[in-house]
């Protein structure tokens, strides 16, 4: 079993469920615990009616076979039952005693509403930092991600003053055991300057996520929806949350960090992880899918990591980065390579059912049917259109493997 413990922030496994319905008061972050994660964020308080996001009928078809998914909002947000700091505590109190010790409870601070709001709102988020300390929780998380932000950033600040201004005062309020988790958003900035605005201002660690405001559309149920207030999300951010990880950690950002974003299956954690991240949250997983689908895709990236030989988190953390700064030309060499292939593969006329689809896709004149068979003609360029749409396998070339020997000659030079 490849060992999942993550050194730099001391959590038994990579895994964090995120401030979302499946954490919201003692009860439910202690239902989470089920999956036992390495870390659980507690939901803040001060949520309206609205605000949230749920999932379509389509969420079904993601979690049985784990498509591309959008999550977006469609019924009625779950209720915030905590509406005072003394109830946050209490359950941040009753939290911490009922769960296992190697289990960390993560608390959110402060709410943007209050920065939307005005009045002494620091003071209300330093009180808030050290009673949650005492309550109990290991790590304070600030949101700079949810809907809230973008209008408090209008209102008060602009995005990277918000980072810099919340993070140095909930770092100083906090006492020094308690980490300070600062929760990005992609889409709402760059996010390269605003983790290292982060690290800057002593935050312990960084998560970046991405979700955002959109106008989703669910034809299984006929009509559109009204466009909801809350991010919108799913499998298609994660490459995004990718690119943001690995370039953040090429450019010399330190600071363990928690990405999130579309993690549905062991591969979307593997990948923000391979990208540099230390751990992963779980979102709309958590909430549409429930422990039982997290706790799968914790036991699946632990099997998947046998069989791919990666024995801890440490060897998996970053593996991508050589490719990820592999210098362009080489990505033109690793092209050019399964372009050759793709220009001297012929159609095996054994599997070819002429169904015509190559000489469809094919815009070179490349591929021609005779006798019901397809045939290359001279000016086949290699551009691998034809092997995407042939149904059969008549038009095959073994990708992944012409792409893993270019990398090792690339490694080689
Ligand atoms: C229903 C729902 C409610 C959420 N509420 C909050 C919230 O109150 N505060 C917050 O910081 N993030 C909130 N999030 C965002 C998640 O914590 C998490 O960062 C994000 O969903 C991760 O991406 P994923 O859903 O694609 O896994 C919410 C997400 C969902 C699905
Ligand atoms: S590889 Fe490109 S150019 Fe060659 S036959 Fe296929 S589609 Fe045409
Ligand atoms: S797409 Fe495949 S099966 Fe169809 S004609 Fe071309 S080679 Fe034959």
């Amino acid at each position: 079993m490849a060992d999942l413990f993550v050194k730099s922030l001391q959590m038994i496994n990579p895994f964090v469920v995120a401030s979302s319905p499946a954490t919201q008061g003692a009860r439910n972050v202690l239902k989470s615990a089920a999956m036992r994660p390495g870390a659980i964020t507690m939901r803040n308080f001060g949520h309206g009616s609205g605000g949230g996001s749920f999932f379509g009928p389509d969420a079904a078809t993601a979690l049985s076979g784990g498509q591309a998914f959008h999550s977006h909002a469609v019924g009625r947000q779950v209720p915030d039952r905590i509406s005072t700091l003394e109830q946050y505590c209490e359950e941040v109190r009753t939290a911490r005693q009922a769960l296992d010790s190697d289990i960390q409870l993560w608390v959110s601070v402060g709410h943007y509403s209050d920065i939307v709001k005005g009045g002494d709102w620091e003071k209300d988020w330093v009180r808030q930092a050290k009673e949650l300390s005492l309550a109990g929780a290991n790590a304070l998380e600030l949101h700079f991600n949810t809907p809230g932000v973008a209008v408090a950033k209008d209102r008060i600040f602009d995005y990277y003053q918000l980072v810099r201004h919340c993070t140095t005062l909930i770092r100083q309020a906090a006492p020094p055991q308690v980490k300070v988790m600062v929760k990005l958003a992609i889409e709402g900035c760059d996010a390269l300057t605003s983790m290292r605005i982060a690290q800057a201002c002593g935050a312990d660690a960084v998560g970046p996520t991405a979700r955002w405001k959109a106008f989703c559309m669910d034809l299984d149920w006929r009509r559109t929806q009204p466009r909801p207030g809350a991010g919108y999300g799913g499998t298609q951010a994660n490459p995004l949350v990718c690119y943001a990880v690995a370039e953040a950690r090429s450019q010399g950002v330190t600071l363990p960090m928690y990405a999130g974003g579309g993690v549905f299956s062991f591969e979307q954690a593997a990948k923000l992880i391979m990208a540099g991240s230390d751990c992963v949250q779980f979102g709309a997983l958590a909430c549409s899918g429930g422990t039982m689908a997290c706790a799968r895709v914790i036991r699946d990236l632990n099997a998947w990591m046998d069989r791919a030989g990666y024995p801890d988190m440490d060897s998996l953390r970053g593996d991508a980065l050589q490719l990820f700064n592999m210098p362009g030309d080489f990505a033109k060499a690793r092209q050019n390579r399964l372009g050759d292939a793709y220009q001297q593969a012929q159609p095996d006329p054994a599997k070819c059912v002429g169904c015509g689809r190559c000489v469809d896709v094919c815009w070179q004149e490349g591929i021609e049917l005779a006798d019901r068979k397809a045939h290359k003609t001279d000016r086949c360029i290699g551009c691998g259109y034809c092997f995407q749409v042939c149904p059969t396998g008549a038009l095959h070339v073994e990708a992944g493997d012409i792409l893993a020997q270019a990398f090792t000659a690339a490694q080689d030079i």
